[in-house]
């Protein structure tokens, strides 16, 4: 097997007394496309520009195409793609098209600068002050300088956020390109669907460590609740007569006024239980949907004891200090 493109061993880095990343160890293999997945100040950005010699580790290390990033810089520039989540910030006296033209100039084989602003988006503006572009005019630029120069390997630090629903499929589409031309690509988002969409693999974090690891299928067949049946129906249904119909261990939820949801294995036999139970009491199921658990459903129960926690603090806090939580 070839070198891993990018791994992760055993990275601390720490703020003050405070571990932003504690022990994480991951790699991956080249060609691939890892989706970092986290609470906000879980450690992805930390991480990410740990791999892009932004940062130092406290202790463990990181090998990006076989060099360390920090001591290989110069080497490892020409083939790495960043996209940081600030942004552009630093250029904004620069048009759009300038920008990217000095990027370009720095490659060995650039894209076309052109090409590129027309793909993402961006030919309108071309010559627009890059401080005059929109925010999410600003994170296509910031996309664009990470791809021109045709890099083996990219970080995209939250790449689509700020865009507008047309232009985060448009990207979606350049990173699938990307994929598919070989290129790696570490990319982070809260966007749980962009994950499943794009990922071959997820990790997920929470407070600096790994929570869950796998492929978006292997994340979402995990557990115990591995479907789902929603329906609309009238509010009030009697649930645990419901959940008596059913067969195995089903668990019924009304999650708002007249929503039901069922989590349990999904068989045949359960959903004729449901419909079968429902047409006993004339009750129409409205929408109703079998389906299995989202991303956003493992990332919600994953990550849910932090915020079950910080209920709790609040619940046995001084009023101040709840005043100070609840900023
Ligand atoms: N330069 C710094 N000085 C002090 N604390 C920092 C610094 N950079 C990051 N942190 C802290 O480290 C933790 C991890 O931050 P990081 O930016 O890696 O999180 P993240 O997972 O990228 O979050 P988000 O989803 O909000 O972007 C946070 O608690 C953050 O406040
Ligand atoms: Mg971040």
């Amino acid at each position: 097997m070839s070198a891993p493109a990018v791994e992760v061993r055993q990275l601390v880095k720490s703020y003050g007394s405070r571990r932003a990343v504690d022990e994480v160890s991951w790699s991956l293999a080249a060609g691939r496309l890892l989706a970092l997945l986290g609470t906000n100040g879980a450690g992805k950005t930390t991480t990410i520009e740990t791999c892009e010699g932004f940062r130092r580790p406290d202790a463990g290390s990181v090998r990006v195409l076989g060099l360390d990033p920090i001591a290989d810089s110069r080497a490892l520039r020409p083939r790495v793609g960043v996209m940081l989540q600030d942004g552009v910030g630093g250029y904004t006296a620069a048009r759009a098209a300038e920008l990217l033209e000095l990027f370009a100039g720095y490659a060995r084989h650039p894209l076309d600068a052109r090409w590129l602003l027309e793909r993402v988006g961006l030919a309108e503006v071309a010559r627009t002050p890059v401080k005059r572009l929109s925010g999410g005019e600003q994170q296509r630029l910031s996309l664009a300088l990470a791809l021109v120069g045709r890099p083996e390997l990219v970080f995209l630090d939250e790449p689509t956020t700020g865009m507008d629903p047309r232009a985060r499929r448009t990207t979606w589409e350049l990173i699938r390109q990307l994929r598919s031309d070989g290129v790696t690509v570490v990319l982070t988002t809260h966007y749980l669907d962009e994950a499943e969409e794009l990922a071959d693999d997820v990790i997920v974090m929470n407070a600096g460590r790994i929570v869950a690891q796998g492929s978006p299928s292997e994340l979402t067949r995990g557990g115990t609740a591995e479907g789902r049946i929603t329906f609309t129906a009238p509010p009030g249904l009697p649930l645990s007569d419901l959940v008596a119909a059913l067969p195995g261990t089903a668990r019924a939820q009304e999650t708002a006024p007249g929503q039901y949801l069922i989590t349990a294995p999904v068989t045949p036999d359960l959903l004729a239980a449901v419909t079968t139970w429902c047409a006993r009491r004339n009750v129409l199921a409205e929408g109703l949907n079998v389906g299995r658990r989202s991303l956003e459903d493992v990332f919600l129960s994953l990550t849910s004891t932090t915020t079950d926690e910080v209920a709790a603090d609040l619940e046995t806090a001084p009023a101040t200090s709840r005043r100070r939580a609840a900023r």
